[in-house]
């Protein structure tokens, strides 16, 4: 199986990426990543030295680009290249329609020309909020609240639409929140992580009774897997897990595993049109797949903190002058 994952560098890419190569080292893996701020091509360095991984920068925008890449006998292309945090879709959603929606119908063309399938990460942001007691399956209305969140489901609406135009091969995955190592430190738990490692007061927007499902990021990785095994045309499949958690009761055993003072927790100003509430039904996946996820939430938030501690010079690496300067229009003098 000869694979293009694009947005490979980033944080579910580079799990994605790492897990194929141990568990699949018979597939060819080529990341196509046009290395933005939220991608780093060191993520996957050794990999590339051993040869494992062929890597190529490029955008998903430029159907020239793709073409070439295209050309290399690709079997299957999976779409991790994304603009992903809902904070600066709010401040800038810009970006977040040329990557998103516009990158993916360029995207979808091109693997459409060349009859390769197409598996495409989307979100449980989709549907919005969800009421207490409900879950969306696949066929729920979507109702996004973010601009990222608006352009997540406008991709998955052009998928659709060319899957029933021209039957082109491709399929959607929409997954709850990921934690795990490489997410970057701008993403609640990442951010929390380091700010607590250093002692520093962290922000909860609002009451912090916001909640939401937490799935890790290697169960995704296997869920993935099987999935490009099982490629199934057309088809949506939610994403879930056990593990619903308000904001606040996720801070709280964060500052616990950590070991420093719950007076750490700073209540800012909400996030304009916050969702209170994802909650999605993973069942479709569950039964076709047979797929559960392995990691409780206690141990993928230990796993994770972990991996921060252990790897100090990857989260400096990361905080570049363009991340204090995000830090501090979202934040200001935290
Ligand atoms: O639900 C899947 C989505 O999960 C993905 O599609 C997105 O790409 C990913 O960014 C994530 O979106 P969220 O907005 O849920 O993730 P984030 O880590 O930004 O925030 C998690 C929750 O924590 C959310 O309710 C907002 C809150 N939060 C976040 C930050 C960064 C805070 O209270 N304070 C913060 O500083």
């Amino acid at each position: 199986m000869n694979l293009l994952i694009t947005g490979g560098c980033g944080f579910l890419g580079t799990n994605l990426v790492g897990h194929l190569a141990s568990h699949r080292p018979e597939y060819h893996l080529t990341v196509f990543d046009l290395l933005t701020y939220a991608g780093a091509k060191s993520n996957i360095k050794s990999l590339i030295s051993k040869g494992s991984v062929a890597f190529v920068q490029g955008d998903i925008c430029y159907p020239d680009q793709l073409d070439k890449v295209l050309e290399y006998g690709i079997d299957m292309v999976i779409n991790l290249a994304a603009e992903t945090h809902v904070d600066r879709s709010i401040l800038d959603p810009g970006d977040f329609v040329r990557s998103n929606v516009f990158g993916v119908q360029v995207l979808l063309d091109c693997c459409r020309k060349k009859s390769v399938p197409l598996m495409h990460i989307s979100t449980d942001e989709i549907y919005g909020p969800a009421p207490k007691g409900v879950s969306f399956r696949e066929d729920a209305a979507f109702s996004p609240s973010s601009p990222y969140a608006a352009s997540k489901a406008s991709a998955d609406l052009l998928i659709l639409a060319a899957v029933r135009t021209y039957g082109q091969e491709a399929m959607i995955i929409r997954p709850v929140n990921n934690l795990g190592p490489y997410q970057y430190p701008e993403k609640l738990i990442p951010l929390f992580v380091d700010r607590l490692m250093r002692g520093l007061p962290v922000p909860v927007y609002g009451d912090g009774k916001q909640t939401r499902y937490w799935l890790y990021v290697d169960d995704f990785c296997s869920a993935v897997e099987l999935a490009i095994e099982g490629f199934s045309k057309g088809e949506c499949h939610n994403l879930s897990s056990q593990t619903e958690i308000s904001n606040i009761d996720l801070t709280r055993q964060l500052i616990e595993i950590i070991g420093c003072k719950q007076e750490l927790i700073r209540h800012v100003d909400d996030r304009p049109g916050h969702d209170r509430r994802y909650a999605i039904d993973g069942s479709k996946f569950v039964n076709k797949f047979g797929w559960l996820p392995k990691f409780e939430l206690d141990r993928a938030l230990r796993n994770t903190v972990k991996w921060y501690q252990d790897n100090p010079g990857w989260l400096k690496s990361r905080k570049t002058k363009e991340f204090e300067q995000y830090f501090d229009r979202q934040y200001g003098s935290l």
